[in-house]
């Protein structure tokens, strides 16, 4: 269910899209049902609904849509049509808990069954209750009803058991309950939670399963976002180091739920690793470092720098200050350093970028050697060139490439060039004045200039 607005986000983005460790909340859902069994989820959405849709795509999960936000209730209600031909567990969840486990969701399903009830709740028991639905029940212990937080008496809140607002149903008895719900309550909406009332009157059976508190943390306001990204982020860091890998500062190194590290890299402190970045075996990343769906492979070592979509291949060396932006390849043991920008370029096996330069859309060979201050002129105002580089070829300091240009391999670009044609094989390229010498012309300054305004005066 991910229709609501979240009023209390105070926020444009609806509730559902508001990324908890780089995923949307409604997503994490989502993939915890995939885990616990479920083919393709149904979201039942309706504020920014098409957003949502967007966002989520197609391929992994079916869209009810609900006009009009009148409750949980009225939510599932949409469903209906969607599971018209389906028997058995319909399994129920908020699109707002994105710590809820397969593992949670699971054993839902499996006491449901189990106990061949009509309406399984998983509740938990919380300190501090205030917000939630409180779980009602008889002296056998039996549920018999949950009551809203707006529509509880002073002893009906005492209560610490609250609605997780998980849940299994039996299709048959859901569908046909649900078009009779009321919405005679404070909040004049249609509650999924009467149908525990509407059960038990009816004697079908409404079974508890107790879950962990931290599982079923709701998102209602931004704090709460702020509070179970924090969780998450923990969960996720646990899982890594447990899996072999080094993360010296738990509490400055972020990394997202589909980030994938091989055993016995090293992430070192200060560091975000986001989308779908992958790091390989014996790589050390950090500190300093903000690294976006890239692949890092076996033996690197990136030191405070942003990279964006690249590709660092077994034994680079990346940073310190480097920025690596989409379509960069920075090949085997090839080597780019400080202050150096690379764009849509591809950097050769062992080939070496050490200082200050702009790399963008060029080819550069095995073991060429950019000189501090090469700048690849790729955009000419309309499109962008390319600048290919042959193997081995060497290119001095200050260089400035014009793209589209060609040094050959082995070639050698003089310092300080400006390059407009290419250079071919093994050639020296010089693009530059030639240097005058003029013997004793500061003497002669010198002389000239003490005449004019002798020194004193
Ligand atoms: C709900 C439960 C409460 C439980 C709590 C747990 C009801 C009446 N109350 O309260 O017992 O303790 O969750 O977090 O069910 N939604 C729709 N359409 C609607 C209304 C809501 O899709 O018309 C979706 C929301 O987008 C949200 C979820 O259902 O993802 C829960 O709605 P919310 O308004 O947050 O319910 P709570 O007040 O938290
Ligand atoms: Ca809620």
């Amino acid at each position: 269910m991910a229709a609501g607005k979240g009023t209390r986000m105070k926020s444009d983005l609806p509730k559902a899209l508001h990324a908890v460790c780089g995923l949307p909340l409604v997503e994490h859902v989502g993939r915890a049902m995939k885990g616990a069994g479920v083919r393709r989820p149904i979201l039942v959405i309706g504020h920014q609904g098409d957003l949502i849709r967007a966002t989520l795509g197609e391929e992994h999960y079916a869209y009810a849509h609900q006009p009009e936000q009148l409750g949980t209730g009225h939510a599932l209600l949409m469903t209906r049509d969607m599971l018209a031909s389906h028997r058995g567990p319909v399994l129920v969840a908020p699109g707002d808990t994105p710590l809820v486990t397969s593992d949670d969701l699971r054993q839902v399903v499996e006491h449901h069954v189990r106990s061949r009830a009509a309406m399984t709740i998983a509740t938990c028991t919380l300190d501090v209750p205030t917000g939630y639905g409180r779980v009602i029940r008889d002296e056998t212990g039996s549920v018999k009803a949950i009551v809203e937080e707006s529509d509880a008496s002073d002893r009906e809140r005492a209560i610490r058991e609250v609605n997780s607002s998980l849940y299994c149903f039996d299709a048959e008895p859901l569908f046909e309950a649900l078009p009779r719900l009321g919405n005679a309550n404070v909040q004049g909406e249609y509650y999924l939670t009467d149908l525990v009332k509407l059960f038990v009157a009816k004697g079908l059976r409404v079974e508890a399963v107790p879950l962990p508190a931290e599982s079923m943390l709701g998102i209602n306001d931004r704090w709460q976002l702020a509070r179970a990204s924090a969780l998450l982020r923990e969960r996720i860091l646990r899982a890594h180091c447990l899996a072999g890998v080094t993360i010296v500062d738990p509490a400055t190194t972020f990394i997202g739920v589909d980030v994938e590290i091989e055993p016995d890299a090293a992430i070192a402190p200060m560091t975000i690793l986001e989308g779908k970045t992958r790091i390989g075996a014996a790589s050390v990343v950090g500190p300093n470092v903000r690294m976006v769906d890239s692949v890092v492979g076996h033996e690197c070592v990136v030191l405070m720098s942003h990279v964006h979509g690249a590709r660092i291949q077994d034994g680079a060396r990346v940073g310190p200050f480097a920025h690596l932006r989409p379509g960069t390849v920075v090949g085997p043991r090839a080597k780019v350093g400080n202050f150096v920008e690379v764009k849509n370029a591809v950097l050769g096996e062992m080939a070496s970028a050490a200082h200050l330069a702009y790399l963008g859309d060029a080819t550069i060979g095995e073991r060429v050697n950019v000189g501090a201050g090469t700048i690849t002129c790729n955009y000419d105002g309309f499109e962008k060139h390319r600048t290919t580089i042959g193997a081995g070829a060497f290119i001095g300091s200050n260089s400035t490439l014009v793209a589209p240009v060609t040094i050959g391999e082995g070639a050698f670009v003089a310092a300080g060039s400006t390059i407009t044609a290419d250079v071919p094989d093994n050639a020296l390229g010089i693009g530059r004045a030639r240097q005058e010498n003029k013997e004793g012309w500061a003497i002669a300054w010198r002389e000239k200039r003490s005449r004019e305004r002798p020194s004193g005066s």
